[in-house]
């Protein structure tokens, strides 16, 4: 069976990470799975996004954030100013849940260790918190929307709303963009 602890998974490297997110079979959500969803962007990001589950598109294609929340989040990473090689793109479970519900505590459970040892490989100095699941499933709530917190030397976790969410309330774009000319100083070069 499949090591699941993320120390172990962590000695296996980015690339054993996927080969037993593929075989994975621990929770329900792979018996409806397309594609397994793991990673888009740079093996070494400066900024880590962490979004929920895969949707629709995600699962055909098996890229994160490939669809219409993508292209918000695409829009965001811009306005951040960040380049192709500064960041990566990962969910908070793999596999996609029945028409889009948010994953349960169990299924965030499961696959935590595949989340764990993904951030410790990937040791991004700032981590983005895509709305509340993403917030549940790292054991850090309640984070006030916006607001950095410092981890550790050089390390700094932010939550901002779900690309979706701005999606149907376009009106919080703004206080999003807010958010980030707040932060912007934890990945911009002065
Ligand atoms: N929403 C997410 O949270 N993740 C994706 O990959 C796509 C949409």
């Amino acid at each position: 069976t499949p090591a699941m602890n993320s120390g172990e998974l962590v000695k296996l490297g980015l690339k054993g990470i996927t080969a037993r997110v593929l075989e994975c079979k621990k929770c329900p959500l792979h018996e409806n799975a397309t594609n397994k969803v793991i990673i888009r962007g740079s093996e070494r990001p400066k900024v880590l996004f962490i979004g929920e589950a895969p949707g629709k598109n995600e699962d055909e294609s098996g890229i994160p954030f490939c669809g219409r929340a993508g292209k918000v989040l695409d829009e965001l990473i811009d306005y951040m100013a960040l380049e192709e090689n500064e960041y990566a793109i990962i969910n908070t479970v793999k596999c996609r849940p029945p028409n889009n519900r948010k994953p349960t505590h169990s299924e965030l459970k499961t696959c935590r260790p595949f989340l764990l040892a993904q951030i410790e490989l990937l040791d991004p100095e700032v981590i983005i918190l895509l709305g509340n699941t993403a917030e549940q499933a790292f054991c850090v709530s309640p984070l006030k929307w916006g607001e950095a917190v410092n981890m550790q030397e050089g390390k700094y976790l932010v939550k901002l709303y779900h690309p979706a969410a701005l999606l149907y309330r376009r009106s919080l774009m703004e206080q999003q963009k807010e958010m980030i000319d707040l932060n912007k100083k934890l990945w911009q070069k002065i």
